[in-house]
């Protein structure tokens, strides 16, 4: 059974993984937009998990003899300065979750609520990847460039990556 307040902050990170879905989802079609085919694809696999990342939440909740809250998403933005920008507000996104995340387990243990201490494991070992790659990404940028004549480059790497996670995520079934 989950505290009053930890059914709550629960339901506060929906809201944060909800929202990185429908921004990563806004991103993806910016990058279709733009023809930048590697790039859209990243984000709409990004996208999805998010979602993923909320359905687990929301379901743990129910399962824990809460009530999960379907949550009410803020209009992400829908054009971005350049794929840079872009990926740096995914950045920004994904320290603001992990942030999130680290306060969900400090409240966890102060409250010895062990089960959800335990849930929320999986999600410390997830912003730890995500941060990665996306610092990966970054770093990428940095090395090409990106002016206009680095975007065809830029989405080569992004497609690279692409093979890579779908030949992970194959790996381990997901
Ligand atoms: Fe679920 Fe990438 O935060």
């Amino acid at each position: 059974m989950l505290s009053k307040s930890m059914e709550s902050a629960l339901n506060e990170q929906l809201v944060l993984e909800g929202y990185a879905s429908f921004l990563y989802l806004s991103m993806a079609s910016w990058c279709d937009q733009e023809g930048l085919e590697g790039c859209a694809k990243f984000m709409y696999r990004q996208s999805e998990e998010e979602t993923q990342h909320m359905m687990r939440i929301f379901n743990y909740i129910n399962e824990m003899d809460g009530h999960a809250l379907a949550p009410a998403i803020a209009q992400p933005p829908h054009t971005f300065e350049s794929v840079k920008v872009l990926f740096d507000k995914v950045y920004a996104h994904e320290q603001k979750v992990t942030a999130a995340i680290n306060e969900l387990v400090a409240q966890s243990y102060d409250e010895k609520d062990h089960a959800t201490f335990n849930f929320l494991q999986w999600y410390v070992e997830e912003q730890r990847e995500e941060e990665a790659l996306m610092r990966t990404i970054l770093d990428r940028i940095k090395l090409i460039g990106d002016g206009p004549q680095s975007l065809y480059y830029i989405d080569m790497e992004l497609d690279k990556i692409n093979k890579i996670e779908e030949k992970e995520a194959a790996a381990s079934g997901e």
